[in-house]
């Protein structure tokens, strides 16, 4: 197409050399890379079908007071708490630059999780700030323990809500709020649950050289989920009764493990999810009802992650060019540790753009149980 074009256009004018032809069409081919290179540059990244039309913009998103313009009501309001506070803050912890904001959900009582994520992939690294959120507890002896571990590592902060799993969605919200309120010049946020790994280096590269160093708007990365059925069983983790919920099915939402986002995406499922009727369910409230209602799209990361079985896989030359952004959820320490001292060895791509193709070469090496 391009080259009958600029053949056509040449007719025109009989007095040019091969050689000021060969300049000409290698002017037109930079043109149309230049006019397409957004699309160019994520047409990999987002290729899920669901998601293929979604595009994450490369614009400066630190969040605005025009965007948010927080209030004293909504400060101490969670959903349907209208007392809310943090019993235990680190605003300090923001009072550096901070490129990347880690909130981890935490059980109060996961002191040695905390530990283990302290001493592998959450090790101090400029630019990132890693929090756990937690719940209140009624055992006085393990909050002396937590506000002792708060005063060592700054790093807690604690709603005012019972720690509990039915309690998830405050938690979250929480972690939310946190930013929004007290971290909010961070260019993105990772909310992660405390038994999870993450590949910082890789995480990294991905967002200062495929997306951007100074932030960007519309980031709503996750593990695509659909076709979920609402728990009417009691005893289920996940049971919501009719009255709360009269859905059969929940809308498609994301895995609550692990969830990467722009402050601009952030802002907007907080505000929206203050407004719904509480489930526990956190994570197809936030990312499924609220995210349907504020019309954004999430762009599905799963081939960057490996869950359940798939974290039994021994580390060898065979799965080197993986690029794994995230394990999880429910690792052992030992797994953690094991993934952070692989991944810790091992030479960082600079970027995820350009795995596809090594990828393909190694796919076909791998046995079929690691599905992508
Ligand atoms: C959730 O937290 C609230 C506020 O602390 C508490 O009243 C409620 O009992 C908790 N719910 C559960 C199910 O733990
Ligand atoms: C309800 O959930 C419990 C706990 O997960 C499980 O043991 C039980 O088999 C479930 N019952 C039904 C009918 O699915
Ligand atoms: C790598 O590990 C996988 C899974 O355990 C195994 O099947 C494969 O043979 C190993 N490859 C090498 C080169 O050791
Ligand atoms: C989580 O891991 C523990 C042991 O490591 C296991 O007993 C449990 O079944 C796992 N839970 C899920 C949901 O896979």
């Amino acid at each position: 197409m391009l080259a009958t074009n600029s053949c056509s256009v040449l007719a025109l004018f009989p007095g040019y050399t091969k050689k000021k032809t060969v300049i000409l069409l290698i002017l037109l081919a930079l043109i149309y890379f230049v006019l397409n290179w957004d699309g160019i540059k994520y047409s990999k990244i987002s290729e899920t079908p669901m998601h293929e039309t979604h595009r994450i913009h490369r614009r400066n998103s630190a969040l605005t007071s025009s965007i948010f313009n927080p209030t004293y009501q909504d400060y101490q309001r969670l959903i349907d708490l209208n007392d809310f506070y943090f019993n235990i803050i680190n605003p300090e912890a923001c009072n550096v630059p901070v490129f990347l904001l880690v909130l981890v959900s935490s059980a109060a009582n996961h002191l040695h999780h905390r530990h283990i994520i302290r001493t592998t992939w959450g090790q101090q690294r400029t630019g990132i700030k890693i929090i756990f959120v937690l719940g209140k507890v009624q055992d006085n002896i393990l909050q002396r323990e937590i506000v002792k571990e708060s005063n060592v590592y700054g790093d807690i902060i604690q709603g005012n809500f019972l720690d509990t799993y039915r309690n998830l969605t405050y938690k979250t919200m929480s972690a939310f709020k946190f930013m929004l309120y007290h971290c909010k010049k961070a260019s993105y946020m990772l909310k992660i649950d405390d038994d999870d790994f993450v590949n910082v280096p890789l995480l990294l590269n991905f967002l200062k050289n495929d997306l951007s160093v100074s932030g960007t708007d519309n980031v709503f990365i996750c593990n695509h989920l659909t076709g979920y059925q609402v728990s009417r069983n009691v005893s289920s983790k996940w049971y919501v009764s009719e009255m709360d919920l009269s859905d059969d099915f929940y809308p498609s939402y994301c895995a609550g493990w692990y969830v990467l986002l722009s402050p601009d995406v952030l802002f907007r499922l907080y505000e929206t999810t203050q407004k719904l009727k509480y489930i526990s369910v956190d994570d197809a409230l936030i990312y499924g009802y609220a995210r349907e209602k504020c019309n954004l799209v999430h762009t599905d990361f799963t081939r960057f992650t490996r869950e359940y079985s798939e974290l039994e896989l021994d580390f060898n030359e065979t799965y080197d060019s993986l690029p794994l952004l995230f394990g999880g959820p429910n690792m052992s320490s030992e797994q953690i540790k094991k993934f952070w001292l692989h991944f810790r060895s091992r030479p960082v791509l600079k970027s995820l753009r350009h795995e596809e193709k090594s990828r393909t070469k190694v796919l076909s090496k791998i046995p079929k149980v690691i599905s992508l």
